[in-house]
């Protein structure tokens, strides 16, 4: 076990990439707490796990929501050691066509979101003296300019975030790395046009979707003491599509 005794923090672990991690994680002997939008959804769909799950409703984008859900974690496990920042959103916004609220959303979410949650989660860690880690989830997307504007935006926003906060939290024993998933198959996928989808995959050396409990392997891999000497990494998981 990998992650035993463990606390950690799951963004966006209704569906998708963050249910699979929360998973591998209390595999691993973590306690996790596991968050997203919808409160009920998220601990209906993880109900098999027991408590070794806390699910909170949190919505990343909201700075009093974010500080509220790590309060809860300090009161019921008394620090953490690992937070994913998982919670993401797409949309297929032509660049001409995209208004000023979409933008907002994607950047609030996806770039604002991991900053919320990467400074409220690294306080926690050095209030309590805990060596953390941190994993941002970015995106191929953010490589190869195949998305939109938005969306590529803020994964490659979140790569600069990763390099300067490890060189930065790295006196404090806190690891930071950016996990980049090629095109996986979860829900935010399956709302994607199918010759789109044919067309992305051509493109993958290794000619399918990646899975995601291949990600959360990976998600694993950097939260434990495996990667003790890597931070401030992209992390590739793409079957060989792009190269970082
Ligand atoms: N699926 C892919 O092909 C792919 C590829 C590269 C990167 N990614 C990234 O990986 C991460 C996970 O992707 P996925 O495909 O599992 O997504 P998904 O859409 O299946 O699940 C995302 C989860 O995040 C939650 N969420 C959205 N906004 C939130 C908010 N403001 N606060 C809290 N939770 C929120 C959603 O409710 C949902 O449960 C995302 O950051 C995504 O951008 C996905």
């Amino acid at each position: 076990m990998k992650l035993q005794n463990k606390v950690a923090f799951v963004t966006g672990a209704g569906q998708g990439m963050g249910q699979a991690i929360v998973r591998r994680f209390v595999a691993e002997g973590a306690k996790v707490v596991a968050v997203d939008l919808d409160q009920a959804a998220l601990a209906a769909g993880l109900a098999d796990l027991g408590d070794a799950v806390l699910a909170l409703a949190c919505n990343v984008a909201d700075a009093a929501s974010v500080a509220d859900a790590m309060g809860e974690v300090e009161a019921h496990f008394g620090g953490l050691d690992i937070l994913v920042n998982n919670a993401g959103v797409g949309g297929l916004d032509a660049f001409l066509e995209t208004s000023d609220d979409s933008w907002a959303r994607v950047i609030g979410v996806n770039l604002g979101g991991t900053f919320l949650c990467c400074r409220e989660g690294a306080r926690l860690m050095v209030k309590r003296k805990r060596k953390g880690v941190l994993i941002n989830l970015s995106s191929t997307a953010a490589l190869t300019g195949d998305g939109p504007a938005h969306y590529c935006t803020s994964k490659a926003a979140v790569m600069g975030l990763t390099r300067s906060i490890a060189r930065e939290l790295a006196p404090h024993g806190i690891r930071v790395n950016t996990l980049v998933p090629g095109p996986t198959n979860t829900p935010m996928m399956a709302g994607i046009p199918e010759d789109y989808m044919q067309a992305l995959l051509k493109n993958v050396p290794l000619g399918r979707m990646c899975e995601t409990d291949e990600i959360a392997r990976v998600a694993v891999f950097l939260a434990s003491e495996d990667a003790s000497f890597i931070t401030g990494q992209n992390i590739a998981v793409n079957g060989g599509m792009a190269f970082i």
